[in-house]
C-alpha cells in the first residue's frame, strides 16, 4: 500500500456511537435448540452471548445519530455518509435510507467488505478528507443474523447484530491516520461465503488459521507504514470473531492481549459493527487517552485484512 502523502488533509474522530438489539440470546439458550453447550462455545469462541434483531438502518441511525451527537454537529454539516455492511436491508439504498432517515444532506454509499468493511469505510473516508470533505459519518452495521443457518452449530454460535459509529472530521495539521493496510486473497474465496439470498458456509478451522497470518501480514504492513513498533501500541482494536483468533494474532505481534479491545464475549461477531464496537468500549471506559497510538486491525470474507496505525486526536508531525 501507498504511504500517506506528505500534506494530504488529515482527520480525526470526534464522536462515536453504538447500537445493539435489545434481545439477548444466551449460549444455554443456543444448547436449547441445537446440539451444542455453553462451555463448547465459551472455550472454543469466546462469547458468552449476542444480540439478535432489528434492521440495518434501523441500527445505523441509532448508532449515526449518537455519534453526531458526541461531535456536537447538526446533521446538514456531513459531507458523506459510508455505510460499511454486508448485510444491506435491500440491494441498494441502504445508506440512502439511512442519510434521510438521519436527516443528512450529502452523498451516502454502502462499502461491503465482509467483516472488514469498517476498515475499508475508514480508509476511503480518510481519502474523502484528503479529497476536501471536512466531515464524515462512517457506520459498520451488520445484521448477521438474518444470514445465520439456525440450524448449524458450527455457525450459528458465533454470529450477531449490531452497529458502531464515528464521525471523522479534517484537522489543520496531521491528522490521525499513521499508516494503512487493505488486503485481498480472492484465492480463499470459498472457506468463507454466503450466496445471495442464501446463508453463511464456513470452513472453519481454514478461516483459523489464514485470519490469524492474513491479520498479522497486514497489521505489520500497517506498523511499518507508520514508522513504529508493536511496542509503541497502547491498544489493538481487533475484529471480534473468535478470541482464540485475538490471542493468537496478539502472540504473533508480540502484544499482551490484555492490551486488546475484547467485546466478544457479549457481542459474538457483528462482522462491520466489530471494530467499532470494541473501539466504542475502550473510548467509553477511558482505555484511550489523547496522543496514544491504536493498532485496527481486522479479517473477514472475500478473504480480506485490512488495518491501521491511529494516533488518538492527531497531531506530531
Ligand atoms: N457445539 C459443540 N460441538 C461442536 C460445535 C458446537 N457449536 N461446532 C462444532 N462442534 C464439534 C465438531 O463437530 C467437532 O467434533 P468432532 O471432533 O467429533 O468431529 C469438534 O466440535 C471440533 O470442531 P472444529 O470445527 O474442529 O472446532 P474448532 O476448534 O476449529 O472451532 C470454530 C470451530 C469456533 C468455528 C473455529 O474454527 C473458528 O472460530 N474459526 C474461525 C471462524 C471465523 O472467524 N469466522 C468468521 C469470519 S469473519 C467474517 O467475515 C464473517
Amino acid at each position: 500500500m501507498p504511504a500517506i502523502r506528505h500534506g494530504a488533509k488529515g482527520a480525526v474522530i470526534s464522536g462515536w456511537g453504538t447500537a445493539l438489539p435489545e434481545k439477548v440470546v444466551t449460549n444455554e439458550e443456543l444448547a436449547a435448540t441445537m446440539d451444542t453447550s455453553d462451555e463448547w462455545i465459551r472455550s472454543r469462541t469466546g462469547i458468552e452471548e449476542r444480540r439478535v434483531g432489528g434492521s440495518t438502518v434501523g441500527l445505523s441511525v441509532e448508532s449515526g445519530r449518537q455519534a453526531l451527537e458526541m461531535a456536537g454537529l447538526d446533521p446538514s454539516r456531513i459531507d458523506a455518509l459510508v455505510l460499511a455492511t454486508t448485510t444491506p436491508d435491500k440491494q441498494w439504498g441502504t445508506s440512502a435510507a439511512v442519510q434521510n432517515e438521519l436527516g443528512l444532506f450529502c452523498g451516502a454509499f454502502d462499502v461491503n467488505a465482509a467483516c472488514t468493511g469498517f476498515m475499508y469505510g475508514l480508509v476511503t473516508a480518510h481519502g474523502l478528507i484528503a479529497m476536501g470533505a471536512d466531515r464524515v459519518l462512517l457506520i459498520g452495521t451488520d445484521t448477521l443474523s438474518r444470514i445465520t443457518d439456525w440450524n448449524d452449530r458450527a455457525t450459528a454460535p458465533l454470529f450477531a447484530d449490531g452497529s458502531g459509529a464515528v464521525v471523522l472530521e479534517s484537522v489543520d495539521g496531521p491528522g490521525q491516520m499513521l499508516g494503512w493496510d487493505l488486503d485481498a486473497d480472492g484465492s480463499a474465496l470459498s472457506i468463507l461465503q454466503s450466496e445471495v439470498g442464501g446463508t453463511i458456509k464456513m470452513e472453519g478451522k481454514e478461516v483459523f488459521r489464514r485470519a490469524v497470518r492474513i491479520m498479522v501480514d497486514s497489521a505489520e504492513k500497517s506498523l511499518a507504514h507508520a514508522g513504529v513498533q508493536i511496542d509503541d501500541i497502547k491498544l489493538v482494536v481487533p475484529h471480534q470473531a473468535n478470541i482464540r483468533i485475538i490471542r493468537a494474532a496478539c502472540d504473533r505481534l508480540g502484544i499482551s492481549i490484555d492490551r486488546a479491545s475484547v467485546v466478544i464475549q457479549r457481542t459474538g461477531n457483528t462482522s462491520s459493527a466489530s471494530i467499532p464496537l470494541a473501539l466504542a468500549d475502550a473510548l467509553d471506559r477511558g482505555r484511550i487517552e489523547h496522543g496514544d497510538l491504536l493498532l485496527l486491525v481486522g479479517f473477514g470474507g472475500g478473504m480480506t485484512a485490512a488495518s491501521c496505525v491511529l494516533r488518538w486526536g492527531g497531531g506530531l508531525e
